[in-house]
């Protein structure tokens, strides 16, 4: 019997010490990426020990496992994106060691950085959760018949479209649980939950239209379309462009509420799917592992594209960098064989590749 209340005892003193190391941050969930693919994700245990949720998003585990593998492929998605659309510039979106806190405490601050992995966040749960819908994997969802009809271009909708809504409300529900729970009148939920919806928007505003031909021969007598989503990676460009036309804001009260409206009162309000910020960003020029800054030392960068945001002098931080040489090794001097085949040779280069110092 002494053990038992020994640890009835440490258990909630033990989470209170993790609780005061880890100020929860609305985007720890993103480290469900970092878990062993192998893991459950759903389930009362499983849930709860999932680190990096809040407590309301343990409820939503329990109550919608199923949803959580996506909610797991979506985290990978926002890394891999967001490292991606920021390749060449001075942050380049890169990954704590370790922890719950993937992107470090860069995320913490409000500012453009933040906002544009919180849009692409609750872009990617929507994302993950209508592409398991559409793929029938989910109990509760499926993908959308009831598009039909000639359209005025003269095609039929038929088949599977992807329907976003319950993705859309899985996303609100979801990603925006932090922020709604601290209360909807202080500036940074309020700037977290408009650019959630940005990135949402960013979906909605972006759906193709996928078709197929039917008739004899590969002729295209009837045509029948169905809706997709973009590529996320046409999403990750979106964001990117609202990224560097984001607003700054700043919290202001209009008669009994607050909303967040312009600093600079010469610019428009910005629309619903614009990305909005509190706090400018620091320069991201030198390490600073506390905040999760690696700094841009020995980074590659482009030597021609001098004032572009991948030119070194950009990049690095003024003119602190060097050139020198490579080997690259091409495909050249390629020929067309008969039938049907084309033979290269491999060539050596030696190109000019820039870093900055160290
Ligand atoms: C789309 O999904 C929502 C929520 O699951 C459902 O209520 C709606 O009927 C679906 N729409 C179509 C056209 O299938
Ligand atoms: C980001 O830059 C740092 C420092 O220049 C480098 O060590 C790191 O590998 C880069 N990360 C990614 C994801 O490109
Ligand atoms: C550098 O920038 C120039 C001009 O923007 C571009 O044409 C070139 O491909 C870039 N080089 C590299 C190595 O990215």
């Amino acid at each position: 019997m002494p053990a038992v209340s020994t640890v009835n005892l440490t258990a909630p003193l033990l989470l209170l010490l993790l609780w005061a190391t880890h100020p929860t941050m609305a985007t720890n969930w993103l480290s469900l990426a970092r878990l062993p693919r192998s893991r459950p994700m759903s389930g009362p245990a499983p849930c709860a020990r999932l680190r990096g949720l809040t407590p309301g998003q343990v409820g939503v585990c329990r109550a919608r496992g199923e949803t959580m593998e996506s909610v797991r492929k979506a985290a990978e998605m926002v890394i891999e994106e967001c490292q991606h659309q920021f390749r060449n510039r001075r942050w380049n979106c890169s990954t704590t060691p370790r922890g719950i806190n993937v992107f470090g405490r860069v995320m913490n601050q409000g500012t453009r950085e933040a906002a544009f992995v919180h849009a692409l966040s609750s872009a990617a749960v929507a994302v993950a959760v209508t592409r398991a819908c559409t793929r029938g994997e989910l109990e509760r969802c499926g993908c959308d018949r009831k598009v039909r009809g000639v359209s005025p271009e003269g095609f039929q909708w038929s088949g599977c479209s992807d329907n976003l809504s319950y993705g859309v409300a899985f996303s609100q529900t979801f990603v925006d649980e932090p922020e709604r729970a601290k209360g909807l009148s202080a500036g940074r939920p309020l700037m977290n939950l408009h650019n959630n919806e940005a990135g949402r928007k960013a979906i909605l505003h972006n759906m193709q239209v996928e078709c197929k031909c039917h008739g004899v021969s590969g002729s295209c007598e009837l045509r029948t379309c169905w809706k997709v989503m973009p590529p996320f990676r046409r999403v990750g460009v979106v964001l990117k462009e609202r990224f560097d036309g984001a607003t700054e804001v700043r919290l202001t009260r209009i008669g009994s509420r607050t909303a967040l409206l312009p600093r600079d009162p010469q610019v428009k309000p910005p629309a619903a799917r614009d990305l909005v910020y509190l706090a400018p960003s620091p320069d991201f020029c030198h390490l600073d592992p506390d905040n999760g800054i690696p700094g841009t030392a020995g980074r590659r960068c482009n030597g021609t594209s001098r004032l572009a945001p991948d030119g070194c002098e950009l990049v690095c931080c003024g003119p602190g960098y060097r050139a020198g040489r490579a080997e690259v090794v091409q495909r050249c001097s390629c020929k067309f064989s008969w039938c049907c085949s084309v033979r290269c040779q491999q060539c050596k280069n030696t190109v000019t590749i820039h870093t900055c110092r160290v």
